[in-house]
């Protein structure tokens, strides 16, 4: 939640325009409100611009100058008022604060320093950070004033400061992710990377306990706890900036949907010594325990399919729910946390407590430098490669081949898994085109004016239907309510009229035929039968026919979730890159 950027020996001398341009990188992350502080050439006293609404197109007006902080919003404390958005200033407007996180004990803090004479301007639990820097820089210098109150915030933060006095940018991390960018004389940090990527694939992503000091000689790393300096070896990144660019379409998420003919296939190349590694402790008798929120839970319940169809016993949990069941994990549990941020507060607690009852931690995330890749004992990096879109597609579909690779290690035929992965990528290479787009924005145009939807599907085609609803209730604002088919007869039938959309989900398998009979009833009611699947069945009133592979079917069946979610949204007027209400990661319980 929330983006944060910063930049401290601007080239073009035009901090402001160069942080707009990271920040508008960073929308994805929140997109209630954004601003910018900016220290003006040859001036003391901070120059800040602040708006309610996305960033958009927005240009500012701040004048030249080659040090500013900008941060998108996520609002959590205080309305979405140009008031309560970030950055916020100290009594003397020589420091600002940009946050991402809560600060939990922001009230006691904030009571303590009005009694001292600190006057706010915000409702935020941010403010409170730049006026107790203020405060204590008043005995100490600012690197110290900066980690003391970093050190007494309660909660997972990570926070961004401005200095007038030192013209320096200081940065702490704990909990909330932050990743410092070294480039060509001019230093960046960034909430993720396709912020600065225009810049520098050169980074360090910061860890819990360790903050940065940026200034016009370079970037300095030092521990939070003792205030020590530390060495701070940078990483290249394999990242383009054309990975962070929409590329000629109109959406990154259209761009990302489409990009899953390459992404899928590639995670059949990667991470070769850890599956081994992993398969092995499976092979050794490990329960296999995932959990994850969202489409990466979703990701998890297909999996447990995946996992079944090959002999081998699995459990998921969404990570929100896994606290009672922590008890049964042990030294004999593969937990799998799977996550496309690897900062989602609920799987990295799930994932704590389960790495405390001794259980062998693996993380299958997408973003780099994480928190949950740091904490695992082994990575499944699933390598989709920037997904700034906020609705997940193709981490949700790497993630879900990496496991599909994991469960064919596991019997000791990863090769088998390999082809099929491959074979998939090519079917998918000549099935997402424009045919398929037309049929789509077709079937679109049928149900833009629809509030609710209904869909079944049984046995992998039960979590492919959760994700396809997924898909269109965050692309489109459509209810759409997905069930397993044997579900429809126990109480789920009432609410089918005539006339109302049930999709069928289904592959060519022996769920097939169970699914169709759940489908004549449905269209018994009245319902209107939208067929997804390889094969035409007479119950479909309309078919999208997706590509007959086995379990694998799984994938086309949902991307055209994906699309049909895209499509409606277009023709619905919503904004598919950044639906309202949600951000990209969902860094607090
Ligand atoms: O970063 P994560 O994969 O851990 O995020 C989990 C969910 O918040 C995420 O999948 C969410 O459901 C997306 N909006 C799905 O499109």
């Amino acid at each position: 939640m929330c983006g944060i950027f910063a930049v401290v020996n601007d080239k073009s001398n035009q901090a402001a325009q160069t942080t707009l341009i990271g920040l508008k990188k960073l929308e994805y992350r929140g997109y209630d409100s954004w601003g910018i502080a900016l220290i003006p050439e040859k001036r003391k006293k901070i120059k800040v611009e602040k708006h309610i609404g996305k960033i958009g197109q927005a240009e500012t007006k701040l004048p030249n100058g080659n040090i500013a902080i900008g941060h998108t919003r996520w609002a959590t404390h205080g309305g979405v008022t140009d008031r309560n958005a970030h950055p916020h200033l100290d009594c003397k407007k020589e420091i600002a604060v940009i946050h991402n996180g809560i600060v939990e004990n922001y009230k006691v803090i904030k009571s303590n320093l009005s009694n001292k004479g600190h006057v706010f301007k915000s409702e935020t639990d941010t403010e409170v950070i730049a006026h107790l820097i203020e405060e204590k820089s008043k005995k100490v210098p600012i690197i110290k004033a900066v980690f003391d109150t970093f050190n007494s915030l309660v909660g997972s933060n990570a926070i961004v400061v401005l200095d007038t006095n030192t013209e320096t940018v200081l940065a702490c991390r704990n909990g909330s992710p932050l990743v410092a960018g070294i480039g060509n004389n001019q230093f960046f940090l960034g909430s993720d990377v396709p912020a600065f990527l225009k810049f520098t694939n050169r980074v360090h992503f910061l860890h819990d306990g360790e903050a940065v000091v940026l200034s016009k000689k370079g970037v300095k790393l030092y521990d939070l706890k003792s205030g020590n300096e530390k060495m701070l070896n940078a990483q290249i990144l394999d990242w383009k900036m054309e990975d962070a660019e929409k590329g000629g379409y109109q959406h990154f998420l259209l761009k990302e949907i489409v990009e899953q003919k390459n992404t899928i296939p590639k995670t059949a190349k990667i991470n070769k010594p850890a599956l081994k590694t992993i398969s092995e402790k499976i092979r050794n008798g490990y329960k296999i325990v995932m959990s994850a929120c969202g489409t990466a839970y979703y990701c998890t319940l297909a999996a447990k399919y995946f996992f079944a169809q090959l002999g081998i016993e699995s459990e998921t949990y969404g990570s929100y729910e896994y606290l009672p069941f922590t008890k049964f994990a042990n030294k004999k549990t593969v937990f799998i946390s799977v996550s496309q941020s690897g900062e989602t507060a609920d799987t990295l607690i799930a994932a704590r407590a389960a790495k405390k009852q001794g259980a062998y931690i693996v993380a299958v995330v997408n973003a780099r430098g994480s928190t949950l890749e740091r904490l695992a004992d082994s990575t499944l990096s699933v390598g989709a490669g920037p997904e700034i879109a906020v609705v997940s597609t193709k981490a949700f579909t790497a993630q879900l081949s990496t496991l599909y690779l994991l469960a064919h290690y596991a019997i000791n035929k990863p090769e088998k898994g390999i082809s099929k992965i491959y074979q998939l990528g090519k079917s998918l290479e000549k099935w997402i085109n424009t045919k398929l787009f037309t049929q789509i924005t077709k079937l679109a145009a049928t149900l833009i004016n629809n509030e609710d939807l209904y869909l079944i599907g049984k046995h992998l085609n039960y979590p492919a239907s959760l994700e396809f609803a997924l898909k269109i209730k965050e692309s489109s604002y459509i209810h759409s309510e997905a069930f397993a088919a044997g579900e429809l007869k126990h109480g789920v039938i009432t609410l089918i009229q005539k006339g109302t959309p049930c999709f069928v989900l289904s592959s060519n398998d022996e769920a097939k035929d169970e699914v169709l009979s759940s489908a004549a009833e449905l269209k018994a009611r009245g319902g209107k039968i939208i067929g997804i699947s390889p094969v035409k069945s007479a119950e479909f009133d309309f078919h999208i026919k997706t590509l007959d592979l086995g379990d694998l079917t799984f994938f086309p069946n949902v991307i055209v979730g994906q699309l049909l979610g895209y499509y409606l949204g277009i023709g619905r007027g919503t904004d598919p890159d950044k639906p309202r209400n949600l951000a990209k990661s969902v860094t607090v319980k």
